[in-house]
Formats: structure tokens, C-alpha cells, sequence
């Protein structure tokens, strides 16, 4: 038999020791399928299936990969679908995070098992989408990523509602007592109505720019809404597209480089984006050995101002956003801050693919000379409460708690949290720090999103709406308040976090930068000598996050799995 082109079901043959064999018994097998000798023979692109109906913000996959399918077919090429793990923030226990690396490492193993000589990432949810370039940079095949893009606002008296800055707000009310039972249960039902990722500059959507900035997902395409037509065409679109990766392949390793990252830290910045995407964007920088420095993330953020009025910061919604020219807006406007020489999936220049200005809504993409902020949205802290770093997403946060120095109120974990927050005999006053430990990604909580922890009810009650919260773990990108997260090394791997007790005093200052537990050396070193690390889960993905996973300045990635390993 003569040798086969290792294209399409040549590649990757199961090693049997007989690589013909091998091809042979596949085809008879992909035969089985109904395919015909000239589908067959044809270049594959697999389109990663992350439908679920466990997952809301891919309700829409199914049509998404059929009109992928479309594109495919249509271009020369032969779709094959395959299933990963999916990731709905809501739906997981005890967090998505927990198993973002879990769905990349799934995701990058189909990649490369799999006979394929090119692939459509389909994904949207908050973790989905990152876990998704994780895999593809280290499997370093042409790939495109095609978000499911977000929902549509709801109108509600006289106002506009989309998950999930708004369950926030409302929630904050209803806690406050300023909502009704009845008024809070009919919320709950028009705070998603449609089908896509959630409608403000969260999490999911501020990856999906991030994408588009990298150059993973075509320019124009992450903002288009998820009941959009558009949004199918989009789809079809990056079926062509994989096919034409193949004749003339762009290699995510060629995309993902230190310009296209830094292009994505500006972009982050200028969105008051998410502060999950700094924790993203490192994972899948760290996947081509590309490092992203905090003090450098502190310089960009200095020079970028925050140019899009959206929620949770603003005012607009995603829809708003992309009706208003959505990032070949943003990008045109920060075009002198950014590198020009990156690459997308179709090898054009971002000089070229920003040759001509374009079309923009000034109510939701401001002019460089006016800003919604002339800083960026995030900043990086570090003293002696946090060595490696903390974060700061200080366009959502209150200014005059930028410079505090307070008492602290300290919960030892989420249970703890969840047990005394409230109670009404805690000691905790409106000029206190609430601090949250144990809850980094070395702990089995696995770094959820419970670092805007509420407001204590009496204090709501009394109608505080912000005080300073720090803590280990993370803040959904759709909340908003004085929010210190990440605070690294975490309290699990004995960061000085693990030694602050009720009553110390903390210091903030976000203009110097710092973060600092203002406790003796000798206090805080009799306290050590007491600490224990906390116990290693015994078998599973548990014992293998508890083993592996990296502290949030490496991107919670797992050391394994870095580029080098
Ligand atoms: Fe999926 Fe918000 S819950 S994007």
C-alpha cells in the first residue's frame, strides 16, 4: 500500500505497529458513519461541542455547529464534532475554576489525538472560553475560536435588566430590605431571558474580547449577540475559515505572542474588564512561555485609560456595545498604545485589519480625550499582606477607600463566612476591613468567586453599600465595590494571609501600590509557628489541583501543563 498524505483521517493513526493497517480499519470505521471515499479524502476540521444542557450560555451550540458545519462543507473540508467538557459558571460545585484546567486539558488531548488538521473552538460561559485557547496554544493546530456570544437585555419597568451585574444589585437591595420577597422571585425570572453568555462586561465577554484582540477570534465577531443572525453567519464564517487554515496554516503559537498578549492586557484595561481575565489571559500566555508581569500590568494600566461605559462599571450593555462598533471601535481608538505587527487566524496584520477607522457610538466607546477613566480599570498591589501580588479593579471600586487604614474582621473560610456574616452580634463596624482566607485555588472552595463578600446585613441595613473585602479568592466579573482579590501566595500555601486575625490592622493604598498587614514580625512568627498547611484530598482531580495547581500570578494553571511543564 503506498503512503498515505498525513492530512485529514491520515493523521494521528492508532500506533498497532502497522500505520497502514491502521488507516485502513479507521476508514472502514469512519465508513460506518455513511461517509462517502470523497468525504473522506477530504482535510478535517473539528469543531469542539460544548453544548450541555447543563450549560444556559450554550443553548445555542447545537445551531452554532451545524451553520460551522455549513462553512466547512461549503469550503472543501469534512466537520467533525467531538464533545468536551462543558463549564456553566452557575451550575458547578464547588466552582467553574475548579475545573477550568481540567476542560483544557480535555480539550487539548482531543486536539491532538484526534485526526484533524484544523479546528473551531465553540465556547462562551466565563471558563469555557479560556480553557478553549489554553488547549489550542499548547496543541499549536490553526484554530479559531467562535464564541456563543451574549444575551439580550430585558426591559423591566422603565429599566433594563441582564444577568448578572443586576442579580447583584437587586440581591444587595433584598439583603438590605429594601426589595420585597415577591418583587426579588419576579426578577429572578427576566434576569436572563435569552439564550448566550452573560449581557455585561463580564467574565465571558470580556474574554471574548480578549480573543478578538489576540487575533483567536475574527475582528467584529465576539460582541455580535447570541440571537443574532449574524451570530450563525459568524459561525459560518469560521468554518471557511478552518479550511482555509489548512492550505495556508496560522499556528496559535504565531498569534499568542508577547505583542498580541500585551495588545490584550491594554484591551482588558481599557474595558474595566474582568479581573477572572488577568487569571485567564496568564494561563494561556503561560501555555507559550509568555509571562505577564504585575508591575508591567501597573505601567500599561497607568497609560490606559477606560474607554467603555458598560456594566458593571457603567451603564451600557453588550448589545450596546457591539451596536456601537464593539472592539474594531475600541482597537481603532487604541491604536497608537498597541502593537500593529500581530497576526489573527488569517495572517493580517492588526495594522491592516485597522486600516480604516470605524464606526462608533460615543455613548459606550468614549474618545481618548474624554475617558470614562483616564487610568485603566485594574491594578496590582503588593506589600507585606500580599508578596506576589493582589488585584484591584479599582473603575469598580469606591475612591474614597483607596487610601485606608483599618481594623480587619476575619473569616477563616467560606463556612465561617457564611456563618457569621450576618449574625448580628458580630463585632464589625462601617469603618472595618472584611478579609476572607482559605478560599485561594489550593483550597478544595478551589478560588471562587466569593471575594465580594457581603456587605454584613446590619451594616446593609444601616444602608452601607461598599466597604474594603480582600481575600484569596475571586470576584465575578459582573460585581463591582472595593474589591481586593487575589491576594498571592494564598493562605492555603502559608502567605502571610494565613496568619491575620480579627482585630489586626491592614493598610491600602492604592496610590503607592501596597497592601500591608501592620502586625509585629514577632506576633506574626509565633502565629506561623502554630499554622498547618491544610490537608492534601486524598484521590481524584482534587488531589491532583491540590498537587498541581499554580498561585494566581501564574494563572491558576496547572505546573504540569505550562509550556515546559
Ligand atoms: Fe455563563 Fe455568565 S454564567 S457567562
Amino acid at each position: 500500500m503506498t503512503e498515505q498524505p498525513k492530512r485529514g483521517l491520515a493523521r494521528n493513526t492508532a500506533n498497532y505497529g502497522d500505520r497502514d493497517f491502521a488507516l485502513y480499519l479507521r476508514r472502514s470505521f469512519a465508513k460506518s458513519m455513511g461517509y462517502s471515499q470523497a468525504m473522506l479524502d477530504r482535510p478535517v476540521v473539528g469543531i469542539v461541542d460544548t453544548g450541555s444542557a447543563y450549560n444556559n450560555c450554550h443553548r445555542t451550540v447545537p445551531e452554532l455547529i451545524e451553520a460551522v458545519k455549513r462553512g466547512v462543507l461549503a469550503a472543501g473540508g469534512l466537520p467533525l464534532p467531538f464533545p468536551t467538557i462543558s463549564l456553566c459558571e452557575p451550575s458547578l460545585f464547588p466552582t467553574s475554576m475548579h475545573y477550568r484546567n481540567l476542560a483544557a486539558l480535555d480539550t487539548e488531548a482531543m486536539l491532538t489525538a484526534q485526526p484533524m488538521d484544523a479546528a473551531v473552538l465553540v465556547g462562551g460561559c466565563d471558563k469555557t472560553v479560556p480553557a478553549q485557547l489554553m488547549a489550542a496554544a499548547s496543541a499549536d493546530i490553526p484554530a479559531v475560536q467562535l464564541v456563543t456570544g451574549p444575551m439580550l437585555a430585558t426591559p423591566f419597568h422603565g429599566e433594563r435588566l441582564s444577568a448578572c451585574t443586576d442579580c447583584r444589585r437587586y440581591w444587595a437591595q433584598y439583603r438590605a430590605g429594601n426589595v420585597s420577597d415577591e418583587r426579588i422571585a419576579e426578577i429572578e425570572g427576566r434576569l436572563a431571558t435569552t439564550a448566550g453568555t452573560c449581557g455585561v462586561m463580564g467574565t465571558a465577554s470580556t474574554m471574548a474580547c480578549i480573543a478578538e484582540t489576540l487575533g483567536m477570534v475574527p475582528l467584529g465577531h465576539g460582541s455580535i449577540p447570541a440571537v443574532h443572525a449574524d451570530r450563525l453567519r459568524a459561525a459560518e464564517e469560521a468554518g471557511m475559515l478552518a479550511v482555509r487554515l489548512i492550505e495556508a496554516p496560522v499556528r496559535p503559537s504565531e498569534i499568542i505572542t508577547e505583542h498580541s498578549v500585551e495588545n490584550a492586557l491594554r484591551v482588558l484595561l481599557a474595558l474595566g474588564g474582568s479581573t477572572n481575565a488577568l487569571i485567564h489571559l496568564t494561563a494561556i500566555a503561560g501555555r507559550r512561555d509568555i509571562r505577564i508581569d504585575l508591575d508591567r500590568l501597573n505601567a500599561l494600566s497607568d497609560s490606559t485609560p477606560v474607554l467603555v461605559d458598560l456594566k458593571p462599571t457603567g451603564e451600557g450593555y453588550m448589545e450596546d456595545f457591539h451596536s456601537a462598533g464593539g472592539m474594531p471601535a475600541l482597537l481603532w481608538e487604541l491604536r497608537d498604545l498597541l502593537h500593529l505587527d500581530t497576526i489573527d487566524a488569517t495572517g493580517t496584520p492588526l495594522a491592516q485589519r485597522l486600516a480604516e477607522p470605524a464606526f462608533v457610538d460615543r455613548r459606550y466607546i468614549r474618545p481618548r480625550a474624554e475617558p470614562v477613566s483616564p487610568v485603566g480599570g485594574l491594578v496590582a498591589l503588593f506589600g507585606s499582606l500580599a508578596p506576589r501580588g493582589a488585584i484591584l479593579k479599582r473603575s469598580a471600586a469606591t475612591p474614597a477607600l483607596f487610601e485606608t487604614e483599618a481594623r480587619t474582621v476575619v473569616f477563616d473560610g467560606l463556612e465561617d463566612l457564611a456563618a457569621r456574616i450576618d449574625d448580628p452580634a458580630l463585632d464589625v463596624t462601617a469603618s472595618d476591613v472584611l478579609v476572607l482566607k482559605n478560599a485561594g485555588p489550593l483550597t478544595p472552595a478551589g478560588m471562587p468567586e466569593a471575594g465580594y463578600l457581603p456587605i454584613p446585613q446590619k451594616l446593609a441595613r444601616a444602608g452601607m453599600k461598599d466597604m474594603v473585602r480582600i481575600s484569596d479568592c475571586r470576584m465575578s466579573g459582573t460585581a463591582f465595590g472595593t474589591i481586593v482579590l487575589h491576594v498571592t501566595p494564598e493562605a492555603a500555601a502559608g502567605g502571610p494571609l494565613a496568619l491575620i486575625e480579627s482585630g489586626d490592622r491592614i493598610r491600602l493604598s492604592v496610590r503607592e501600590r501596597r497592601l500591608d498587614l501592620l502586625v509585629a514580625d514577632d506576633v506574626l512568627a509565633t502565629r506561623r509557628a502554630a499554622w498547618h498547611p491544610p490537608a492534601t484530598p486524598k484521590r481524584g482531580w482534587d488531589r491532583l489541583v491540590a498537587e498541581q495547581v499554580l498561585q494566581a500570578d501564574e494563572g491558576c494553571d496547572l505546573a504540569v501543563l505550562r509550556a515546559g511543564g
